[in-house]
């Protein structure tokens, strides 16, 4: 079967948006199966800059379906403005989005929530994207929740209340002041606008599509190191961010996974709270910020930045079997005389491993770097990979041969059209 998944291999901004795109013309489906607003998928061509949240990253390719899945959470509200965004571009989505009727809806309150819960955290806080993601996640688990599907029903107004009156004892025990009038209208209007949307039974669309040897694209979000069973827990998202992620958020069945498309930066970022064991609170994380525009795609918050963290890689290339890598930004890495790589950790005893540890905020474990020579020059117009800078390569190299895995993209630029495809080693 003719399923393949593109999933972020760190915490989340490894470029999976561009990469979408940039692949989307060679499949007739690409399908999101987790995560919500708090996702900022960006994609760049023709000289424009576009931010996805919810809407699947194939969106601007004619003839494409794009389905959001059962297992993605959404915010009307967010959602329509995404809506608004599309028009100017003529993408007919009304003909070529999809919305799963079982994807849960994000409430006001949901919102309301994941800033009271913050907040009680003071110090400890998640650093959530304070989109509702977590209180969402919570209902939908806790069975209360509210799916795409019922706001066609009579009764759905009734349910609404239902749900937001539990939603208020909860921020009362939270003493947390808050105006639902701001938000109320705006939310009602947009669930009357996707009503005019095609909602619809997506496993038996994606099941039907794959059956008739037609090819899917599952775009994850956020990234494996923000798992919520695998990730550096609590300071995770609250959905499933690996392969396993996608049949579950899809409907689809593990055998029908062909290549799993595993993307990580030459380098290493993260935002929000938790433990980073290559962070760099230096003048080089600092350069590579800089070099980087490594500010949020979706709340503009200042990305944490360090080296690449090669034991987490490994961890996140096991979890979701990967079969190909992609690797982005190496054009942010141009200008360091030396690149460091963490190779194994040290734990507190002493003993050297390539193990994630249970807990890394109750294990620290300092990074073992082995460096690497740097290339330098613009590499952002190359279109060969033969023509890229000869360390540069080596670094590639280093890489596959500490993971046993092909990278079968490199990423130089935020253009679409600054990737280079080794074809080599990409079997489509
Ligand atoms: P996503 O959440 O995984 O889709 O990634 P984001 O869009 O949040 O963050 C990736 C950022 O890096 C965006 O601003 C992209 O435009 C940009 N980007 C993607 N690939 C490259 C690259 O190869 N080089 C540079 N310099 N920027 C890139
Ligand atoms: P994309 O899809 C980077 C982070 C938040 C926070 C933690 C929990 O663009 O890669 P949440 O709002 O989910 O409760 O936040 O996860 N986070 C992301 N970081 N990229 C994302 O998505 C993220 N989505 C959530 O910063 O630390
Ligand atoms: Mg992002």
């Amino acid at each position: 079967m003719n399923l393949d998944v593109l999933l972020g291999l760190q915490w989340g901004d490894e470029g999976k948006g561009k990469i979408v795109d940039f692949l989307a013309p060679k499949y007739q489906l690409v399908a999101r199966f987790q995560g919500g607003p708090n996702a900022g998928h960006t994609l760049e061509f023709d000289g424009i800059k576009h931010v996805l949240h919810q809407i699947p990253s194939g969106i601007f390719h004619e003839g494409i379906q794009n389905v959001i899945g059962n297992g993605v959470v959404i915010d009307p509200v967010v959602f329509m403005k995404e809506i608004e965004a599309l028009k100017p571009y003529g993408v007919p989505y009304q003909r070529n989005l999809f919305i799963s009727k079982k994807a849960h809806l994000i409430l006001p309150t949901h919102r309301l929530l994941d800033a009271a819960s913050e907040a009680a955290k003071g110090k400890e806080k998640i650093g959530s994207t304070l989109r509702g993601i977590g209180p969402a996640y919570m209902d939908k688990t806790g069975r209360n929740g509210l799916r795409v599907g019922d706001i066609l029903s009579p009764d759905f107004k009734k349910r609404y209340q239902k749900l937001v009156d539990k939603h208020k004892g909860l921020l009362e025990f939270y003493r947390y002041e808050y105006d639902l009038n701001e938000s109320e209208p705006a939310f009602f209007e947009a669930i009357e606008q996707l009503k005019e949307l095609r909602l619809a039974d997506t496993e038996y669309m994606l099941s039907e599509a794959l059956q008739q040897g037609k090819r899917v694209l599952a775009e994850g979000a956020q990234g494996t190191l923000l798992d919520i069973e695998f990730g550096s827990y609590p300071y995770v998202t609250s959905s499933h961010t690996t392969t396993a992620g996608a049949c579950i958020g899809l409907g689809v069945a593990p055998k029908a996974v062909h290549e799993v498309l595993g993307i990580f930066k030459a380098y290493c970022t993260r935002v929000g709270s938790g433990p980073f064991p290559t962070e760099l609170n230096d003048e080089t994380g600092e350069a590579i910020r800089r070099a980087g525009h490594e500010f949020g795609s979706t709340t503009g918050r200042s990305r944490r930045c360090g080296w690449l963290d090669l034991p987490a890689l490994r961890y996140a290339c096991m979890l979701n079997g990967v079969t190909q890598l992609f690797m982005m930004k190496a054009d942010v890495l141009s200008g360091f005389d030396e690149i460091k790589v963490c190779t194994h950790y040290k734990l507190s005893d002493g003993t050297i491993t390539r193990q994630m540890p249970y807990c890394l905020l109750n294990e620290p474990v300092e990074p073992v770097y082995e460096t690497l020579p740097g290339w330098s020059g613009n590499i952002e117009a190359s279109t060969a990979y033969e023509d890229l800078p000869r360390n540069l390569r080596h670094y590639v190299n280093f890489i596959e041969e500490y993971l046993h895995l092909p990278i079968a993209l490199v990423s130089i630029g935020p253009d679409r059209a600054q990737t280079i495809l080794r074809k080599n080693v990409f079997s489509m």
